[in-house]
């Protein structure tokens, strides 16, 4: 079992930049998924690919602490989990040019108008995060609810850095026996739409 220091990356305080590779013991492509939810995802890629760092972020205490715990019990040593709001580490504590892939997968779409404010992807939050993409960086998105996924595509369509790309299964599935993350398991068992989409920053 690792230690938590070993697994959990404390938020940065204000105003502090953070070199992600600072947290691995060796260097590597540098991999980031943005609400990990119970860390299907993210454990899954981490396991399969050993030479790619990842971390993971999870707002959702109760959430964090699984994914931690499950880092830790299969002693996982290129995978790390952080408890912030993403919005807050893209913005203030990525360098940058950091990032090799932005994993989103099914972020909260907050499907009332009234709650639209809530979405994570919004024009200052995408322009902070095409900052931290290396160039040639791919960012993923996943979503079940059509209405905030075309939101989502259209943000990243109008970026002059970002080209769409085909889906690449090489980044999306962590391995063999991958079923997919877990509201993606759930809502293709419930018969919905998943929709997807892949872009890469300008080389
Ligand atoms: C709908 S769930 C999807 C989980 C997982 N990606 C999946 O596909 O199964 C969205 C997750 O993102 C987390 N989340 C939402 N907003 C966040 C933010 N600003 N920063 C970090 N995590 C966030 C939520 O706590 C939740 O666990």
């Amino acid at each position: 079992m690792l230690p938590a220091e070993n697994v959990i990356i404390e938020a940065p305080p204000d105003g502090q930049i953070v070199d992600p590779l600072s947290w691995f013991d060796s260097p590597g492509p540098f991999e980031l998924e943005i609400g990990s939810g119970k860390g299907g995802f993210l454990i899954s890629r981490a396991t399969n690919n050993p030479d790619i760092r990842m971390l993971g972020i999870e707002w959702a205490n109760k959430f964090f602490l699984y994914i931690a715990d499950r880092i830790a019990r299969r002693e996982i040593k290129n995978v790390h989990v952080m408890r912030t709001d993403a919005k807050f580490l893209v913005m203030n504590h990525l360098p940058p040019a950091c990032i090799d892939v932005l994993h989103l997968y099914h972020p909260d779409p907050w499907p009332k108008a009234r709650h639209h404010k809530r979405r994570l992807m919004q024009p200052d939050f995408v322009q902070a995060a095409i900052r931290t993409l290396k160039p040639s960086a791919r960012w993923l998105i996943q979503s079940d609810h059509e209405e905030y996924f075309q939101e989502m595509k259209g943000l990243l369509d109008h970026r002059p850095e970002l080209s769409q790309i085909p889906w690449d299964q090489r980044e999306s599935t962590p391995g063999p026996e991958w079923q997919g993350t877990n509201f993606e398991i759930k809502y293709v068992r419930e018969g919905r739409d998943i929709y997807r989409a892949a872009f890469a920053k300008e080389s």
